[in-house]
């Protein structure tokens, strides 16, 4: 691959997703693309990238390619700290706020495999305040086989090497060898659908939310990006609503409008609300 290939590659996969490959990446995008020119048949990566361009199956090409360069990482009950926080602090005031409409949503945007709706579903359940309301936990994500399997909700080990085992015993059936489903009344609060962050046309097509959990997604993105989704995130927000991002990651820089929230245990970002919870 020269470097003006990987270039035009870069600059490809990038303005279709915000996912910024970086220079002293080239060799490992090298590595994981050439499966696909063997599988098409062709024979440098000049030609790949006019497949991508122009091939009539360029839309699926360009998902494959995506596919073999994104990491998918995810496990139940990430980062718990902020699970903590969310329980103990976010959803006593979700639940005063909501109290009239007795609704709840929330967005898990770039769910992967579905590891972390299926832990804010849980944890809604477990807290015992919604369960007569009208609850919904979406995941969206790029990947569409990461969303197959995000459907089934079937996981072995290493997506429940953080489960506390009392949740474990509580919200999952066995499955066969080393595995064990979702129960059937946390499936039933969780849907997932397919959805770039960066396209802003079809994420007004998403619903309004309580909360957004977008956690570990962005730090792949540049600058412009990160601008660019927390715009979609912000408009799809409920006004009051909080999103919540991975702990490596923080808005310092982007200047985005959103107010810091500090909690007893993590820092979260509201969506300023100007008319006190009057609109709701
Ligand atoms: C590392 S995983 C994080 C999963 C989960 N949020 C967590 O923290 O455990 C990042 C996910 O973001 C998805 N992703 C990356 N760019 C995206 C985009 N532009 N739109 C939607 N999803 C995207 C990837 O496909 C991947 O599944």
């Amino acid at each position: 691959m020269t470097l003006e290939e990987f270039r035009l590659l870069r600059d490809h996969v990038y303005s279709h997703c915000g996912i910024l490959i970086h220079e002293d990446m080239k060799f490992v995008m090298e590595r994981r693309l050439w499966p696909r020119l063997e599988a098409l048949g062709l024979l440098d990566f000049s030609a790949y990238h006019r497949y991508l361009r122009y091939d009539i199956q360029r839309t699926a090409e360009l998902e494959a390619a995506v596919e073999s360069l994104t990491t998918h990482e995810t496990y139940f009950f990430r980062e718990p700290a902020q699970l903590k926080a969310f329980c103990d602090e976010l959803l006593p005031i979700l639940e005063k706020r909501n109290a009239r409409t007795r609704r709840l949503r929330v967005w898990s945007a770039g769910c992967s495999s579905g590891e972390e709706a299926y832990t804010v579903a849980m944890l809604l359940k477990d807290s015992g305040r919604f369960n007569d309301w009208d609850v919904e936990v979406y995941g969206t994500d790029l990947s569409r086989r990461v969303l197959a399997v995000a459907r089934r909700a079937e996981y072995g080990p290493s997506a429940l090497r953080a489960t506390p085992p009392d949740l474990l015993e509580r919200f999952f059936v066995p499955a066969g060898l080393n595995r064990v489903r979702v129960r059937d009344d946390v499936k039933a609060w969780v849907s997932f659908g397919h959805h770039n962050l960066t396209d802003e046309a079809t994420s007004q097509l998403l619903p309004r939310t309580d909360v957004v959990f977008c956690r570990n997604v962005m730090i792949y993105f540049d600058q412009a990006a990160r601008r660019r989704v927390l715009a979609v995130i912000r408009d799809r927000l409920c006004p009051g609503g909080y999103l919540l991002l991975g702990h490596a990651e923080n808005l310092l820089s982007l200047g985005a409008d959103f107010e810091l929230v500090h909690l007893r245990g993590d820092l979260v970002y509201r969506r300023p609300d100007l008319l006190g919870g009057e609109g709701r």
